[in-house]
């Protein structure tokens, strides 16, 4: 069973040579226009490992001339960006209004109560990753919902959130996970 907090557990570092094959994409004609390609560089290295590291970072600023005290600076200002690696499984956990209203804070207890997890946190086991979302998911009609990898799970109580999550962990890593 999944337990404790660790951000670090099962870390699963970044192939920096493709964080290198995808900037060399990233061809600026001058400083100005770098700098406008640092977000999109970012979000591209973010999408495509679920994070990014302190030396995909330090990359993206030697690529783009700048400084990787300013990368870091954008990585942790806007909350797109994940500066630790996601678990084998992400959830998405909508608390937002129609959500909230059906229950949604029951199933954020049970993350933290059951699996040791609150927002933006990875288990110790590396297994699931869960970031709570105070939007809409744009399925009210079925809520509260989770979308776990690619799957959207509504209608859920305590006991088939935890049947969603443990059938997630036992059919194996997924394949987006990690990307
Ligand atoms: S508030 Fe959760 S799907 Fe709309």
């Amino acid at each position: 069973m999944t337990q404790h907090v660790s951000p670090t557990a099962n870390r699963k570092e970044i192939d920096l040579d493709e964080v290198r094959e995808i900037m060399s994409h990233f061809k600026p004609r001058d400083y100005q226009e770098a700098q406008e390609l640092i977000l999109s560089a970012l979000q591209e290295i973010n999408e495509r490992f679920g994070w990014v590291s302190l030396e995909a970072a330090e990359i993206v600023a030697e690529h783009l001339g700048t400084t990787a005290n300013r990368i870091y600076g954008l990585l942790t200002f806007y909350a797109d960006f994940r500066t630790e690696p996601r678990g084998n499984h992400f959830m998405l956990l909508c608390h937002g209004m129609s959500c909230y209203v059906a229950g949604s804070s029951r199933l954020v207890q049970e993350l933290a109560d059951r699996y040791g997890i609150r927002d933006g946190e990875t288990t110790a086991d590396g297994e699931l990753t869960v970031q709570v979302v105070n939007g809409c998911l744009g399925v009210c009609d079925r809520a509260p919902i989770v979308k776990l990898d690619d799957k959207y799970y509504g209608n859920l109580t305590v006991e088939s959130f935890n049947e969603a999550i443990q059938r997630a962990i036992a059919a194996g890593k997924s394949g987006e996970s990690a990307k």
